[in-house]
């Protein structure tokens, strides 16, 4: 007979939409700390939340970003989208951002080395963003990216740059 009060069989997490798979790296919430720079502006400290969520009925991740000042907690950029992987190892994905500014995003993914590198197809609603590119990584359990852009006056080089863990 069981006891009075036994604890009820761990259940396993679905698994997720056969295209959604390979990404499963990417799933969940994430918090740490980034970096911001550009020729043309001070250099930042900023904290960050990320989180990549999926039903396992539909090829998609759903994707929330919010940010911080790192010294006083004051809410700074934020974004959402979502993420659409393909069996060929490519992935589309939309972007707004709290600015106002809007991104297609296309690229590739490597399940193996567990990276996402992205180039914008069109950045929207912009007053001087040209191109945005984004690269994430996932190793030892940290996920780290870098963001890229151009503007009008300045060639492609990083403006952020995070590491973030697994919450
Ligand atoms: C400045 C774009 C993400 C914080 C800028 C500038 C642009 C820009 C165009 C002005 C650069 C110039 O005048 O030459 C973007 C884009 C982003 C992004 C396209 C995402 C892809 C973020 C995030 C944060 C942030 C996530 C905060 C965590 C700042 C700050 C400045 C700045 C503090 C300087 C503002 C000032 O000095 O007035 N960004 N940004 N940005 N960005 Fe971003």
């Amino acid at each position: 007979m069981a006891a009075a009060g036994a604890a009820m069989p761990p259940t396993q997490p679905p698994a997720p939409h056969p295209l959604v798979a390979p990404l499963a790296f990417l799933l969940g919430k994430w918090r740490g700390e980034g970096e911001g720079s550009f020729p043309t502006i001070s250099s930042f400290r900023y904290g960050e939340e990320l989180i990549f969520s999926h039903h396992p009925s539909k090829p998609v991740i759903s994707y929330t970003q919010k940010t911080w000042k790192a010294a006083s907690g004051e809410p700074m950029h934020a974004e959402s989208g979502y993420w659409r992987p393909r069996s060929d190892g490519s992935v589309e994905v939309v972007i707004a951002q709290s600015t106002g500014l809007a991104e297609v995003q296309k690229g590739s993914y490597d399940a193996d080395k567990r990276t996402v590198t992205l180039q914008s197809e069109l950045v929207g609603n912009a007053s001087k963003v040209k191109q945005i590119t984004r690269a994430f990584q996932v190793a030892d359990g940290e996920l780290s990216y870098v963001v890229q852009m151009a503007t009008i006056t300045t060639s492609l080089q990083p403006h952020l740059k995070a590491l973030l863990k697994r919450i």
